[in-house]
């Protein structure tokens, strides 16, 4: 007899956006949890130039930032993060099921709705970049 054919389900996509600056556990949980619920994750990561054009810099720089998100497993592909106004056209050209983002983001992409999911995710409590930064600088006044 011929094995029976399964119907082919085509694999979903989430697309998020970040700085990923000091890679921590709040980025890893994020990714997995993007994870449980599609089978690829897409990671744009903000370029230093257009961190500074949204007034931040980074610790740690693109290049190797790209290198950590992308060496997380939780990962399928990265690309940068160049402009506000890309993500229309990356959302169709990765095909992405979801745009998928923190809670801090709640409301700020839902003008993308027309084209895709667009879900907020809980944060990760009690760590953030901005946190372990602000860890080090005190420690580093306190002598430790
Ligand atoms: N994120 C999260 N939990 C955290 C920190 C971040 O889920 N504790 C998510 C954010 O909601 C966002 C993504 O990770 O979707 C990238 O966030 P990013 O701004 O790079 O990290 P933060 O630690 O929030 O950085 P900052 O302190 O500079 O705002």
């Amino acid at each position: 007899a011929r094995p029976m054919l399964q119907p082919v389900r085509r694999p979903t996509v989430a697309l998020t956006y970040g700085t990923y600056d000091l890679f921590h556990i709040g980025h890893v949980r994020l990714f997995e949890r993007i994870r449980e619920r599609w089978d690829r994750l897409i990671v744009a990561v903000s370029t230093d130039e257009f961190n500074a054009i949204k007034g931040k810099r980074s610790v740690v720089p693109y290049a190797d930032r790209v290198a950590m998100v992308s060496a997380c497993r939780w990962v399928d592909e990265v690309f940068p993060e160049r402009r506000w106004d890309q993500k229309a056209d990356d959302i169709r050209r990765w095909g992405a099921d979801a745009l998928v983002m923190g809670s801090d983001w709640t409301g700020r992409f839902d003008d993308f709705k027309p084209l895709c999911e667009v879900v907020y995710l809980p944060r990760t409590e009690g760590v953030s970049s901005t946190a372990l930064k602000a860890d080090v600088v005190a420690r580093v006044h306190a002598s430790i």
